[in-house]
Parts: C-alpha cells; sequence; structure tokens
C-alpha cells in the first residue's frame, strides 16, 4: 500500500517558470533588458541532445535570447576556448553552459573554468563554488540539480533542516558536493556516501532526507528508508522497462519508486521530479545573472 507523497517536480518547475517568465517580462519592458542564455553542445551523445532541447524550449518561452552552438565531436579545445571567450565578452549573453560529459580529447576542468564566473550559470567555476561552500550563497550561481533538490526539500520539510540527518548517495562535483554544502547552510546533518562507503543500507537508514545521485537504476530499496523520510531521485538511468504493457526503453531514477513509497513521507518520481526544476533553475541563474549585470541585485 502506497504512503508515500509523490513530489510533482514538474508542476512546481512550470509555476516557477511562470514566475521567471513574468519577471522577464518585467526586466524587458522596464530596463530593455533580455537575459541571454548560450548552450554550447560538442558531439552527438543522444542524451545530451534531449537535454539540451528542453533547455533552449524552457528558454524561449521563458522569454530569453535563447543561443545554441553546436560543434563538432573533433573540434579544438582552442576552438572551444575561443568561442567561450568571445560568449564572456557579448554583452547581451548573460549565462553560459558547457553541456557535459565532452569528448575525452577535451579538457573539462580547463572548459568550465574558461566561463567567467558572472556568466557560469551552471555553478561550476571554482569562484562560485568557493563562494557556496563558504555559505556566501548570496552572490554565487548554484548548481542548478542541487538547487533545485533544496526548494523540494523545503517544501517539505521548511527552511530549517536542524536536527534532521540528510544523506547523500554520490559525491559527484554536479550533485553531491554542492547538495552537502546547502543542506549544511540551512542546519542539517549531513552525510556523503559514496562508492567505498561500508553498509549503504545501514547508514541511509538512519536518514530523514535522502538524495540518491549515483546513477544506479532503483538501488534504493524500502527496507533501506525510515518510515517518513523525503527521499529525491536524483538518477536519470535509461532501462527496458514496461511501458503501457510492453518493453520499451524508459527512464528510471535510483529508487525503486514503488517500494520505497511504502514507508517514505514523500518521494520525487522520475521521469517528473528533479529533472525538471534543474532546468527552471537554469532559467532562475539566468535572469540572476542578467539582473545582477544592471545593478539590479546583490
Ligand atoms: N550534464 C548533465 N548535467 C549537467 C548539468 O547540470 N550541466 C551541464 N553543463 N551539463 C550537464
Amino acid at each position: 500500500m502506497a504512503v508515500a507523497k509523490r513530489i510533482d517536480g514538474k508542476a512546481k518547475a512550470a509555476e516557477l517558470a511562470e514566475s521567471i517568465t513574468r519577471d522577464t517580462a518585467a526586466l524587458l519592458d522596464e530596463y530593455g533588458i533580455k537575459p541571454g542564455l548560450a548552450v554550447i553542445i560538442i558531439g552527438e551523445d543522444p542524451a545530451s541532445q534531449v537535454y539540451v532541447r528542453n533547455k533552449k524550449r524552457t528558454a524561449e518561452a521563458c522569454g530569453f535570447n535563447s543561443v545554441q552552438h553546436t560543434l563538432a565531436e573533433d573540434v579544438s579545445q582552442a576552438d572551444v576556448l575561443q568561442l567561450i571567450d568571445e560568449l564572456n565578452n557579448d554583452g547581451a549573453i548573460h549565462g553560459i553552459l558547457v553541456q557535459l560529459p565532452l569528448p575525452d580529447h577535451l579538457d573539462e576542468q580547463s572548459i568550465t573554468q574558461a566561463v567567467a564566473p558572472s556568466k557560469d550559470v551552471d555553478g561550476f567555476h571554482f569562484v562560485n563554488i568557493g563562494k557556496l561552500t563558504a555559505g556566501h550563497t548570496a552572490d554565487a550561481f548554484v548548481p542548478c540539480t542541487p538547487a533545485g533538490c533544496m526548494l523540494m526539500i523545503e517544501d517539505e520539510l521548511g527552511r530549517d533542516l536542524s536536527g534532521k540527518n540528510a544523506v547523500i548517495i554520490g559525491r559527484s562535483n554536479i550533485v553531491g558536493k554542492p547538495m552537502a554544502a546547502l543542506l549544511l547552510q540551512v542546519n542539517a546533518t549531513v552525510t556523503i556516501t559514496h562508492s567505498r562507503t561500508k553498509d549503504l543500507p545501514k547508514v541511509v537508514a538512519g536518514a530523514d532526507i535522502i538524495i540518491a545521485a549515483v546513477g544506479r537504476p532503483n538501488m534504493v530499496k524500502a527496507d533501506w528508508v525510515k518510515p517518513g523520510a523525503v527521499i529525491i531521485d536524483v538518477g536519470i538511468n535509461r532501462v527496458e522497462k514496461i511501458i503501457d504493457g510492453e518493453m520499451k526503453m524508459g527512464l528510471t531514477g535510483d529508487v525503486d519508486f514503488d517500494d520505497v513509497s511504502t514507508v517514505a513521507g514523500a518521494v520525487t518520481p522520475v521521469p517528473g521530479g528533479v529533472g525538471p526544476m534543474t532546468i527552471t533553475m537554469l532559467m532562475a541563474n539566468t535572469l540572476r545573472s542578467a539582473r545582477l549585470a544592471a545593478g539590479l541585485e546583490g
């Protein structure tokens, strides 16, 4: 018997996008500024192409100037850096995102660090990571996935997580580490687990909040979960599953949704949970960047 609330990330993202669209229209109306988002995609990775298409569609729906640069799989490092430099110096562009993963011959670190911190709407630049880690979120860009997760956690548990145990599964720079910094900032007691963690189910069993971001389909089961826990599933795994009575390729999270729903308090579904929130947070960061550039915030 299912007891958990299904957290509707899609509906929340749509609500936020509406308010971003209104604020974008007001910015254009009052100041003549249109937020500009440039997305660079390199190569043919099919998942990346879907993500980038969704980002472009949402940016346009919000009223942004949305620019996509599609570069060949064998583009040189120098050419990528030159494009980033041009975008860094383009006054109409307020956010720059280089879709990951990159082809193997490119150096991810020097590319992500070439984006000006003031346009780093992904929050991957060391300046933004440093500010987030030090608790200076007022003028940092926070990575979009953790930022979206925090809004959903806040809806369930409020803004102060004093006394709550949060367990993060996965220590990536994109999700696990920034998630820890955000949870700490609101007083949660945070544990980051990873592939070398001993007795993972036992560690997770102590969690009031579980963030699963490992990329292992359906890994988190009901017997790992404390009754009433809030579970945020960041996993996006492509697996064969039964859809409308037929075996098809579909998306599944890192959490066994039906199983944990018998125990948890609230769970995000995949799809329809973290994914749409991530895209909307990218729009929020880009609008904020445009406002900061105009001296309207900060
Ligand atoms: N690939 C998967 N997630 C992300 C993300 O949040 N930002 C970028 N740039 N690439 C990604």
